[in-house]
């Protein structure tokens, strides 16, 4: 049928019309609050290409988990700033580590609150790389023992959901079978399973205090050139067990967050990272945008474009928007 039969401005005409036949609904169950946990007490440093997000000591992040509560927001996804870095990045698996200490503390006082740890070892590691790095260069196997190691010790921290981002090859399929070994076979897993090499990135690494010192990521990372190496890299996930997807960046990846979806069917989500969040913010700073609208776009386009939660800086403003 065409013009001027069809009209498709007629359902466009209200308000009322409009939310009748609106799609995509965004709500406060959607989101993921990351959060940024280090040592100490009564911390809740600023994070200055982040406006309104703190590296929170324990205590302080707690607080923060309880913001998320109130506001609706089921789950938060931790990465932590240790005291001290290594090369074998011993703070990510040591029991008393520094998200193994927050993840108990947020369990004991809000017990229903999903608790996502994000497994990588960038942040521990005193090179800054996601793994155990020989001659310059990032191995591979060595680093999933230490992935299999740092699953059970977040799982017993009482971590719901593990969450690998290192993307190593064989890292869903290493930490299924050392949970499975250590008891934890109901643990699911979140594979940041198409995750690319990107400079969206930017304001975490000063967030989580986790830059390279040499080189950058794109040996582990994916090139943001290629589509068909994502479809493989979810493909292994999957084969391996993961439980849920993720896609990250989301805004600049939507194409490939479609394709995952349709594809593999698996719930899936995808990452609003901090270059994505810091753009918006700077802009309405200046008085370009308007951030509440451009926020709740790109998250209703991430939603649309088949993201089942999405792990956003703007979790608690935009519940707050939503209210
Ligand atoms: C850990 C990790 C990173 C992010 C999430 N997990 C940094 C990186 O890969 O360099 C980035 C998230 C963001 O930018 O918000 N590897």
């Amino acid at each position: 049928m065409a013009f001027p039969d069809s009209r498709p401005r007629r359902l466009r005409a209200s308000p009322a019309l409009r939310t009748l036949v609106r799609e995509t609904e965004l709500s406060p169950k959607d989101f993921v609050l990351p959060l940024f946990i280090r040592p100490g007490r009564g911390e809740k440093r600023p994070i200055s290409s982040m406006p309104g997000h703190f590296q929170f000591s324990v205590d302080t992040a707690v607080k923060a988990a309880g913001e998320a509560v109130k506001l609706g927001v089921p789950a938060v996804i931790l990465f932590g700033i240790p005291d001290r870095k290594d090369a074998k990045a011993s703070g990510a698996y040591a029991a008393d580590g520094i998200v193994q200490k927050a993840a108990r503390a947020m369990k004991d006082k809000y017990p229903d609150l999903l608790l996502i740890s994000d497994l990588c070892f960038c942040e521990y590691t005193d090179h800054g790389h996601c793994g155990i790095v020989k001659d310059g260069k990032v191995l591979n196997d060595p680093t999933l023992e230490l992935a299999a190691k740092t699953a059970v010790s977040q799982a017993k921290a009482g971590f719901d959901i593990v969450a690998p981002s290192g993307m190593m090859d064989g890292q869903v399929g290493m930490m299924r079978k050392a949970l499975d070994a250590a008891g934890f076979s109901d643990t699911p897993i979140l594979a940041y399973a198409a995750k690319y090499a990107s400079g969206f990135y930017g304001p975490f690494r000063e967030a989580a205090e986790s830059p390279p010192s040499f080189g950058d990521r794109s040996g582990y990372q994916m090139d943001p050139a290629n589509f068909l190496e994502a479809m493989r890299e979810v493909q292994l996930d999957v084969d391996e067990g993961a439980d849920m997807l993720m896609v990250k960046p989301a805004l600049p990846y939507l194409d490939v967050l479609k394709a995952v979806k349709t594809r593999f069917g698996l719930p899936t989500s995808a990452y609003q990272v901090s270059g994505e969040f810091a753009m918006i913010k700077a802009a309405a700073a200046k008085g370009w945008i308007d951030e509440k609208r451009v926020a709740l776009e790109s998250l209703t386009c991430i939603k649309r474009a088949g993201a089942d939660f999405i792990l956003t800086y703007y979790a608690l403003e935009a519940a707050r928007w939503l209210a």
